[in-house]
């Protein structure tokens, strides 16, 4: 057994700011270099010191052990700063099992017939209001699908159109902020820079749009199939107490839109560069959706047969996870592989690390959505997180993959992006991992898809 201080620290610490350079300006290359110096590696951030696990087995040991290795660190410390204590995704374990159980129904499979209209609905919408030749800003678009899909399947359209625009602001102006704040020393993110001051007005407009809906909902007293009356109605079997409170949900919802719009968005941008790439997996997802669709939009029933869409977004999670580095806080001694964490001790995983492990993914860094066809040998298990594991395992994990499967079939189906030249793809690193630019070039494929809407679902 030995202590913190025997943990192999990474190379290259400059004096006062450690290894902050590396991670602020290329932390993709940072944390793939960290495997090499051992199966944890500590760093250091300014004064703090961070131990960063690289080993998938001890990644899911600290991820089961949900109690010892709690949610706390710089991401979690500002993600309650919007959220609240009470958000699922970054209330302590004392308040989660509670929240989650109240929060589960609400991802029922029975209710996906209705979540999954509302996403056909939403994303025939957008790729439907593309005309031929369109020069895309891919992220946006996708933002605007996947803030659609969580706003009409969160409140069941109960948003007016007019104010759903200034609330996607809201969001889009809390991602763009978070990252750098995230490694802010405390005192400076609250200067009354223009950045902060838009980050905070964003913040507390976004809590008082979701509270305002919470209300009407709540006095409507209707299940509408939308996630925000499940969450009402939800009582837990294990406790007399009422269910959730107006704080609780308003944090639960808050937690909703900001775990789900970026990171579904972040993948489905990821997955159409990734296929402009590489024409021959493109030609065969055009055949799977020609076939499967056959001129109509993706619709629930079509999810089975989809299959080598799912396996695109599945390794598109796997090279691009748009949840890509999250923070642990020890909250008792403990062992991890060799060594002894004392309590306190600020731990980082990281699903993008392990998904690039050279001894676990042949040509880690290849696009090939074959390694998930079942007749070929699996990847090892604990390999792929995208979704994390344990009883803080993304709750939206089977709604995030079945609205990307749903998007890129409709999307391919009736388009093909091709890159704009010249530009560079290169990863914008915020709360999600997501292609800084991307724009592409909409062609429809074929003329018949020219003049015509796509018709309606198929029932
Ligand atoms: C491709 C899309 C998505 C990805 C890659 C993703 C990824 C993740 C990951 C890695 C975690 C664990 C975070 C941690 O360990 O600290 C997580 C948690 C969570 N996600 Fe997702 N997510 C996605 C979509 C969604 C959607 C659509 C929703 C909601 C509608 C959602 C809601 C949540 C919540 C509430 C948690 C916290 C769960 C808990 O602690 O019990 N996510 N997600």
């Amino acid at each position: 057994m030995t202590s913190l201080r025997s943990i192999p620290v990474a190379p290259k610490a400059l004096p006062l700011v450690g290894h902050l350079i590396p991670l602020l300006r290329n932390p993709l290359e940072f944390l793939n270099s960290l495997p090499a110096h051992g199966e944890l590696v500590r760093i250091q951030l300014g004064p703090f010191t961070m131990v960063v696990i690289c080993d998938p087995e001890l990644t899911r040991q600290a991820l089961i052990d949900d109690r010892v290795f709690d949610k706390g660190g710089p991401i979690f410390d500002r993600v309650r700063e919007v959220v609240g204590n009470d958000g699922l995704a970054s209330c302590p374990y004392s308040a989660h099992r509670r929240l989650r159980r109240l929060a589960q129904p609400a991802f029922h499979p029975t209710r996906f017939p209705d979540y999954t209209k509302a996403m056909s609905t939403c994303i025939e919408e957008v790729a439907g209001s593309w005309r031929a030749g369109q020069i895309l800003d891919v992220p946006t678009e996708m933002m605007t699908i996947t803030s659609k899909v969580t706003a009409s399947t969160l409140f069941s359209g109960a948003l007016p159109s007019g104010e759903l625009g200034p609330v996607l602001n809201d969001v889009k102006t809390f991602f763009d902020g978070f990252y750098q704040r995230m490694f802010m020393i405390s005192p400076l993110d609250r200067l009354p820079t223009s950045g902060n001051r838009s980050h905070v007005r964003a913040c507390t407009r976004l809590r008082d749009a979701f509270d305002q809906i919470i209300a009407q909902h709540r006095t409507e007293g209707v299940d509408h199939g939308d996630l925000l009356s499940a969450l009402i109605v939800a009582h837990d079997p294990d406790d007399d107490s009422p269910g959730m409170t107006d704080a609780e949900i308003s944090d639960t919802i808050v937690t909703f839109f900001l775990a789900g719009t970026e990171t579904t968005a972040a993948a489905l941008a990821w997955a159409l560069d990734l296929l402009a790439r590489h024409p021959q997996i493109e030609q065969r997802l055009h055949a799977e959706v020609d076939t499967v669709l056959d001129g109509a939009r993706a619709t629930h029933t079509d999810l089975p047969r989809l299959e080598l869409t799912q396996r695109i977004i599945t390794e598109t999670l796997r090279l691009r996870p748009p949840g890509w580095i999250f923070t642990r806080t020890v909250t008792a001694d403990t062992r991890l592989g060799g060594y002894l964490l004392p309590a306190g001790s600020s731990v980082v995983y990281s699903p993008y690390l392990i998904h690039h492990r050279p001894d676990l993914y042949d040509n880690p860094e290849s696009f090939d959505p074959d390694r998930w066809d079942p007749q070929r040998p699996q990847p090892p298990r604990h390999a792929l997180l995208p979704f994390a594991v344990g009883a803080r395992k993304c709750i939206g994990d089977t709604f995030g993959m079945t609205e990307a499967t749903l998007a890129l079939a409709t999307i391919t189906a009736r388009w093909r992006l091709e890159h704009v030249p010249g530009q560079q793809v290169r990863p914008a690193l915020g709360l999600a991992l997501r292609p800084r630019r991307l724009q592409m070039q909409a062609t429809p494929r074929t003329d018949a898809q020219v003049s015509h809407q796509l018709p309606t679902a198929r029932p």
